[in-house]
């Protein structure tokens, strides 16, 4: 494992804003923190990496005990924010230099590894070019080379792509993919489920708690619910969702185009048959595959349920 948390909490005054988390993060593989604004994501990653005291419980991240050796984490360590904290006033070369600079690259290697990234992230042609100048993809691109520029052994992302389209996304996903091959563990957040997706494993992360945690794939073969598809008008489609949403078996209920994706729980025997009984305005129904919102408004719902009763 290369973080595991036991019991992590922290409250800021009466909120709290990490619920008793443990993960068993291993190492080698790209690991999502999938959940909403205000979920608790950067409050936990800001835990892992020591900038942030824990109110109780506890972090180990490469073997360190954190808060007490963040230090010698902080050397073996990338952190990308959303926010990029590139200077637009240098060049991306300038950019590098100084990162290299900052996390202790030795100087006679800083030229080498700044010339080896520009290769690695295609930066070469924009060298000397003022980073403020760049898109919003190339200064991702910047910040996610300056952010291992001392070859750390963990990379933490915390929400990267939030602030680019969805072409530069795919691309940013490409960039982690060749570093993860290269023995990088990373460990990244995001409320995309398409990035989820992509993940080795993934902690669905709702209200500071733990939802679901696990490979994508297997969370998706274990929903506990079966999904089906409704064809209907858009005005009548309104009224169906509230009445279907209504009933404890349906844990979730979304339009999608001219389709409702009905979730049955997997308490009812034969779903087809209970939707048509239970709803006879519903015209014909498709079985479907379940995808990772699925998984996610199932862990969703449950939490409601436990609410109200
Ligand atoms: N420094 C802080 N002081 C007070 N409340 C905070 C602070 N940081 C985060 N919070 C609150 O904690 C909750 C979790 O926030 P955060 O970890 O930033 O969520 P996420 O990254 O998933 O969007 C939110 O309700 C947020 O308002
Ligand atoms: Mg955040």
């Amino acid at each position: 494992m290369i973080i595991q948390t036991r019991n992590l909490t922290r409250d800021f005054d009466s909120l709290r804003a990490v619920d008793n988390l443990s993960l068993n993060i291993p190492e080698g593989e790209i690991y999502g923190f999938l959940g909403p604004n205000g979920s608790g994501k950067s409050t936990t990653i800001r835990m892992i990496c020591g900038l942030l005291t824990p109110t109780s419980g506890e972090v180990e991240a490469l073997g360190y005990t954190i808060p007490r050796e963040a230090e010698k984490l902080k050397a073996r360590l990338g952190y990308m924010t959303q926010k990029f904290s590139l200077y637009q006033e240098l060049t991306v070369e300038e950019n590098l230099q100084f990162l290299a600079a900052i996390q202790g690259v030795p100087r006679r290697e800083q030229k080498a590894r700044i010339t080896e990234l520009c290769g690695q992230f295609h930066l070469e042609k924009r060298r000397s070019q003022l980073a403020g100048t760049m898109s919003g993809g190339q200064k991702q691109r910047l910040a996610l080379a300056a952010a291992i520029v001392h070859k750390p052994d963990l990379l933490i992302l915390d929400e990267p792509t939030s602030a680019v389209d969805p072409e530069s996304r795919r691309e940013f996903w490409e960039y982690l993919f060749e570093l993860a091959g290269k023995g990088m563990s990373i460990l990244v957040s995001t409320h995309y489920m398409d990035e989820a997706e992509r993940c080795h494993r993934l902690a669905i992360i709702r209200k500071g708690s733990l939802s679901a945690e696990g490979e994508p794939l297997k969370l998706m073969e274990n929903l506990g619910a079966r999904v089906l598809l409704a064809e209907g008008r858009a005005e009548e489609m309104i009224h169906w969702r509230r009445q279907l949403s209504a009933d404890p078996l349906i844990p979730g209920c979304t339009q999608i185009g001219n389709r409702l994706r009905i979730m049955v729980a997997s308490e009812v025997e034969e779903p087809e048959a209970w939707l048509t009984r239970s709803f006879p305005f519903l015209g014909d129904l498709e079985r479907t595959r379940a995808n990772l919102e699925d998984v996610f408004v199932r862990a969703t719902h449950s939490e409601h349920m436990e609410e109200e009763q």
